[in-house]
């Protein structure tokens, strides 16, 4: 399926301050360099607040993981998770089609929506109210025929169970999600077969749909002042390794011992420049193209940096490496994610590789 942005795109995206500050928080998990890793919460973030990703969003997403837009656009045409064409403004249904809900009905569920909502997936009924599209297994095979409406699980469907709940939605209302013909939860039909002592102390709703209810937020768009914003690992100082060992080892001598200091060789070095040349040494610049994960752009940007020659990389320290990391503008991390370093050093020594050989066959 050829997955395109839509035609008709908004002029912009903002987060909420809200979402802003949640998105933010979803950065802070990953090391210096590596906000790359956060793309997939943000642009899911980015949608759950506008109901489909559109491209100021990904374009926003880009500027703030200080990513190339092309790679952040490849992550939201990849998934199908992520919707690119407007959705409904109450509610994007999503019918199960796949083996248990297909022998169940969801071929019935799927003729509804066609009727009610729009003859095609992904179009817009005519009041712009509802969605429509056929998905994957979701995990909920016991109760098939199912269906995701928004952010939970409609189950146990029937064709004039699905009509009567887009009817619901469209009057305002949010009907309670979970089984729809007085199953529990996932016990057998007729009721259970073991453990029922328990069946008389338990809630009204299994814990997904009590959790459902007590939110009541099946459909709504996400602006992030749903749930408190949680970010535990801020300010937690982490332990230095020697430390964090001597800790896991019961000591000989428990009362005695004092964890070791860290050394010296634990402690990351603050990233330093290595030494750049202004120009290429005579014969010319090495190609350093062969170096896997380096292509033209990359070499260009290398050189800007006075970098020509497989034995300069290779005798990048760990610090230098981190400095070549962080200025690599939107590739930042790259140098230690593809051992630029080992690579170079093989170079450097007369050594070749396979992908070395396409490159000089010109096939990579
Ligand atoms: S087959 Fe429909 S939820 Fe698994």
């Amino acid at each position: 399926m050829l997955r395109r942005l839509y035609h008709d795109q908004p002029a912009s995206f903002e987060f909420t301050p809200a979402n802003l500050a949640w998105a933010k928080g979803q950065m802070t998990k990953y090391p210096e360099g590596r906000q790359a890793s956060a793309v997939i919460p943000l642009l899911w973030r980015a949608q759950e607040q506008e109901g489909w990703l559109t491209r100021p969003a990904i374009e926003h997403v880009a500027a703030m993981l200080d990513m190339p837009k092309i790679r952040v656009l490849e992550v939201a045409t990849f998934y199908f998770m992520f919707q690119l064409q407007p959705v409904g403004s109450v509610a994007h249904i999503q019918i199960c089609g796949t083996t248990s809900c297909m022998i169940c009905g969801a071929e019935d569920l799927i003729r509804v929506c066609r009727e009610k909502i729009a003859p095609a997936a992904h179009a817009l009924s005519a009041d712009g109210k509802f969605s429509w599209e056929e998905v994957e297994c979701l995990g909920a095979c016991t109760n098939a025929p199912m269906a995701q409406i928004g952010k939970d699980y409609y189950e146990d469907l029937t064709a004039e169970g699905l009509a009567k709940l887009i009817d619901e939605m469209a009057a305002g209302k949010v009907p309670v999600p979970g089984p729809q013909n007085g199953r529990y939860a996932s016990e057998p039909l007729k009721g259970l077969t073991s453990l029922k002592e328990f069946e008389s102390g338990r809630r009204q709703y299994n814990g997904s749909v009590q959790r459902a209810v007590d939110l009541a937020d099946s459909i709504k768009r996400i602006d992030g002042t749903e749930v408190p914003l949680l970010t535990p690992w801020l300010g937690v100082k982490v332990k230095a390794p020697a430390a964090a060992k001597a800790e896991a080892k019961p000591a000989a001598k428990p009362a005695a011992k004092k964890a070791e200091a860290p050394k010296a060789a634990d402690i990351p070095a603050a990233p330093k420049k290595p030494r750049a040349l202004k120009a290429s040494r005579k014969g010319g610049a090495d190609d350093l193209k062969l170096i896997k994960g380096v292509g033209p752009k990359l070499e260009e940007l290398l050189h800007s940096l006075g970098f020509f020659h497989f034995d300069q990389i290779a005798a990048w320290t760990g610090a230098e490496l981190a400095w070549v990391d962080d200025n690599l503008e939107g590739f930042k991390g790259r140098a230690s994610r593809d051992e630029w370093v080992a690579q170079a050093k093989h170079f450097a020594a007369g050594g070749t590789t396979e992908h070395a050989e396409r490159v000089k066959k010109g096939d990579a």
